[in-house]
């Protein structure tokens, strides 16, 4: 089973995402205010009769039904307001977060936690020190809809498809966030010799603030996140090892230790089974560090 706490627009669009995907039979849809997820859960199950896919999805407001899941997604907490940045949400979270997941220890102690809750990178540390489980088991959703923004990017300035093109984000899910142009490709063919580097540039600020733009047009993003949920999941239940970028604990990686943040790592059936360490030139190092203090910085005021 496939537990989402927090059944708010990113927690329903990431039950539809997973639903569709089929990646699990069962899909339980928490949150705490009453009504909410079995409201979700209904007119998801509506969706999917007409469809004619046996997902079943159930709403409550009760933890203890979050037993036996397999991975338990944390979309709980306050989101981001037009001119607000994710880090102003830390205070906010941090508390809702903690209890939540006292409550995946008490009652899914051997699940996959997803934490998606900004501020993502110190809301990922948190989960980890709160739960007690192995590192591998906390796989922080963040970079990997960082990627599909590069990726729109990079298919509006080259016109290739979608599909043929391979993007690489990693660092903070945040103002210091790192899209790797050196990292990524058009069917094989490194981006630096398709685009010139002013241009290549320009992409990467866009896709550090676009995410403020779209909260600023619509309210808040909803289905690139719910989308990018589902492929961190249907990598674990369908034991894709895949390589992703994911937020988790490091211990020496990068040179870093005593942090959370997005790493390209391969994701299967145990969770994070192996983070890849890419040979960063010097200005890439100094945003991914730059990234990384913040982290730690944020970590240390609460
Ligand atoms: C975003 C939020 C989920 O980047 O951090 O859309």
């Amino acid at each position: 089973m496939i537990t989402i706490i927090g059944s708010g627009k990113v927690g329903g669009d990431a039950a539809l995402f997973c639903a569709l995907k089929k990646i699990d039979n069962e899909i339980l849809l928490l949150d705490v205010v009453k009504g909410l997820p079995q409201g979700e859960a209904m007119d998801l199950n509506h969706m999917l009769s007409e469809q004619g896919i046996d997902v079943n999805i159930r709403g409550s407001n009760d933890y203890s039904d979050m037993k036996d899941s397999k991975v338990v997604v944390v979309v709980a907490g306050s989101g981001r307001k037009p001119g607000m940045t994710r880090m102003d949400l830390l205070k906010i979270n941090a508390g809702i977060v903690k209890d939540v997941v006292e409550n995946i220890k008490k009652y899914a102690s051997d699940s996959i936690i997803v934490p998606v809750t900004n501020p993502l990178d110190p809301i990922v540390h948190i989960t980890y020190k709160t739960s007690g489980f192995d590192r591998s088991r906390i796989i922080g959703m963040g970079n990997m809809l960082d990627l599909s923004r590069f990726i729109q990017f990079i298919h509006e300035a080259t016109g290739h498809s979608r599909d043929s093109i391979r993007a690489l984000v990693i660092g903070e899910h945040g103002e210091s966030m790192l899209p790797l142009p050196r990292f990524s490709t058009v069917s094989g063919i490194p981006l630096s010799s398709i685009l010139p580097s002013e241009k290549l540039d320009q992409l990467v600020q866009d896709t550090r603030q676009v995410a403020a733009k779209v909260i600023e047009l619509k309210g808040a993003t909803v289905h690139a996140p719910g989308n990018a949920i589902s492929a961190i999941v249907e990598a674990i239940l369908k034991d894709r090892k895949r390589v992703i970028p994911v937020a988790t604990p490091l211990d020496g990686e990068y040179g870093q230790s005593n942090v959370s943040i997005g790493v390209p790592a391969v994701i299967g059936r145990k969770g994070v089974e192996k983070i890849i360490e890419l040979d960063l030139n010097q200005q890439e190092r100094e945003w991914f560090n730059k990234g990384v203090d913040g982290v730690k910085t944020a970590l240390a005021g609460i």
